[in-house]
């Protein structure tokens, strides 16, 4: 099939580039013209497994290809998917110009049926806004449909996650709809969920905020068993194992970041409240989110006492291992909050150097996790990539001038640390 993808950002490419590896023909489309120069030589603007070798062997086979102009892609296509971003507004509200401007821009120029999909994460009835949009300004006799298919990829594993999906959820407005989706999407064999656009843009909003739910969840519970000298690991460990509640996310630590949770949990928070209905279980689930930052910080303050002087060594800055994204990343207000009380940080991440010089004013970035700890009183573990598993611990320790060590996402054992030398300090777990 043909198919154009309107936005290559992140979600963008990965569907674009997945889209091209199931053989169909795709085009993506982004109004940042350096953006398109540099993809057309094959590279990718920002870090995910296996993307770059993607996109270059779809570029190659001739099956993907970029341009600038949206004009001289709607009427090549029989899908067209909207991937452009939807950022948050200081009210917690998605700012939906770019989807506004995009749809009056397809509208413009569609002369043929299309089958035009949301795929960016937007509030419910945006579907029913953008065919209002398209309809008001599009040629006479020129027929379209909207529907909505959210996407479900993780950063560092989207290209597994969109091959491989739980499930496809597609919200249609007729079977002429659903039948494109069936061959769009007919090589993976995934249950696919067909229902309504409101209830497919719903299960978006519900599935992220439900995820968040669960590691808020257990990130208070990391406080309560920190009170009690409990293991919050073991707790979970012996609630994840019902098949009714499921292990994964709920492991505790200093709380979640990214593009998705943050952004998308205010949103759905926002559109409750303007829909009369207000979700107060999502503010609680933001209250502690933001909250648990902080307490971190409280921990390395009270084992350490005065902060100010003091040097500490943080070891991953990017909002989780296997991405360069700084986006809504813990290690952002930590780290300000350390430097207010006067701390120097020297700082190493293994691929968010990049991103993190743009963020951070005063840090010293180190080339490896040894230079960082050069001087240091303190290490703190803030994304848990794997490479820090490896670490030499008594050359890392040489370098330090202290020996406080604080995990902030509990990715070793107290015992362990503890005969390595260090005065470790986990969430939610008995200190060693
Ligand atoms: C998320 C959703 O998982 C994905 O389905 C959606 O489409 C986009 O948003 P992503 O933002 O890439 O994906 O990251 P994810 O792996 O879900 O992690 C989000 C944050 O939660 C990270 O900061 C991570 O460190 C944190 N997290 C995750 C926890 O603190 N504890 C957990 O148990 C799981």
């Amino acid at each position: 099939m043909k198919i154009g993808i309107i936005g290559s950002g992140y979600v963008g490419l990965v569907t674009g580039a997945c889209l091209a590896h199931l053989g169909h023909t795709v085009t993506c489309v982004d109004h940042d013209e350096n953006k398109i120069r540099t993809l057309k030589t094959g590279k990718v603007p920002f870090y995910e497994p296996g993307l770059s070798e993607m996109v270059l062997t779809n570029v190659e086979a001739k099956r993907l290809s970029f341009v600038g102009d949206i004009a001289k892609v709607v009427n090549r296509c029989e899908v067209l998917f909207i991937c452009v971003h939807t950022p948050s507004r200081a009210n917690g509200e998605a700012d939906l110009t770019f989807v506004d401007k995009v749809a009056r821009q397809i509208a413009k120029n569609l002369r043929k049926y299309c089958l035009i999909v949301e795929k960016s994460t937007v509030p419910v009835e945006t579907g029913e806004w953008v065919f209002r949009t398209i309809k008001r300004n599009i040629k006479k006799g020129v027929h379209f449909d909207v529907a909505s298919n959210p996407e479900f990829l993780r950063e560092g594993s989207a290209i597994h996650d969109f091959l491989k999906p739980d499930r496809i959820v597609i919200g249609v407005a007729n079977e002429r709809s659903e039948k494109i989706f069936r061959e769009l999407y007919g090589p993976l064999k995934a249950p696919m969920i067909v229902t309504d656009i409101k209830s497919a843009e719903l299960i978006k909003h519900a599935s992220n905020s439900f995820l968040a739910l669960k590691i808020s969840f257990a990130n208070g519970l990391s406080r309560i068993c920190d009170a009690v000298g409990a293991d919050v690991e073991k707790v979970v460990l012996g609630m994840g194992l019902d098949p009714r509640i499921g292990a994964q996310f709920l492991k505790a630590g200093i709380g979640f970041g990214g593009s998705c949770f943050p952004k998308d949990l205010s949103a759905f928070l926002h559109i409750s409240e303007q829909l009369g209905a207000r979700f107060e279980l999502l503010a609680g689930v933001l209250r502690i989110n933001e909250f648990q930052a902080k307490y971190f910080v409280q921990k390395i303050q009270n084992t350490l006492r005065s902060l100010k002087g003091k040097t500490i060594a943080v070891l991953g800055l990017a909002f989780k291992p296997d991405t360069d994204d700084m986006r809504s990343a813990p290690s952002i207000p930590i780290i300000q909050m350390l430097q207010r009380e006067g701390v120097r940080i020297q700082a190493y991440d293994p691929q968010a150097m990049e991103k993190a010089k743009l963020i951070f004013k005063n840090v010293t970035l180190a080339a490896n996790a040894y230079d960082a700890a050069k001087g240091a009183h303190a290490v703190a573990v803030l994304t848990e990539w794997s490479e820090f598993l490896n670490l030499e611990w008594s050359r890392l320790k040489r370098q330090m001038t202290g020996k406080f060590f604080f995990d902030g996402r509990n990715m070793f054992s107290a015992p362990e640390m503890k005969k390595h030398g260090f005065n470790y300090t986990s969430i939610g777990r008995p200190s060693a």
